[in-house]
């Protein structure tokens, strides 16, 4: 199998059984829109003792907006804050086709494909800037 074939399988995976769906209560609420289409991310973040203890979204959009969410969950549910924020730059560098670390994104290298579109980026930082809102708040 091609790289490439199993990166898309990673994103459909993603996007059609998204992991940490829903509400969750007493948590940060960050509601961000993606201007150029509309589509839209609820993420929910409850921080405890400086550790993202616990993070879910809704949100309705793109496959590559809806797996980037789900993935980001993933990779930063039980990180210290400034770990999950650091994270969040690895990703966006490797978003603007700069080099990263490739054992620190993990997974979340199945998105580089993005970068070559760029009218996706903002698909695929969607859930990240609202991450970022949310450790910051
Ligand atoms: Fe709207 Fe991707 S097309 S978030």
């Amino acid at each position: 199998m091609q790289l490439s074939e199993l990166y898309r399988q990673v994103i459909m995976d993603h996007y059609q059984n998204p992991r940490n769906q829903g509400d969750l209560e007493g948590a940060i609420t960050v509601e961000l829109r993606n201007p150029s289409c509309g589509d839209e991310i609820s993420l929910q973040l409850k921080v405890t003792g400086g550790v993202v203890e616990d993070v879910r979204f809704r949100g309705s959009g793109c496959s590559i907006s809806m797996a980037s969410a789900s993935m980001m969950t993933e990779a930063v549910k039980g990180l210290p804050v400034d770990e999950a924020l650091a994270l969040s730059n690895a990703f966006r560098a490797m978003m603007r086709g700069e080099s990263f670390d490739e054992d620190q994104l993990g997974e979340l290298e199945a998105l580089q494909g993005v970068s070559k579109f760029p009218a996706r980026i903002k698909c695929a930082t969607l859930a990240w800037q609202a991450l970022e809102k949310g450790c910051k708040a």
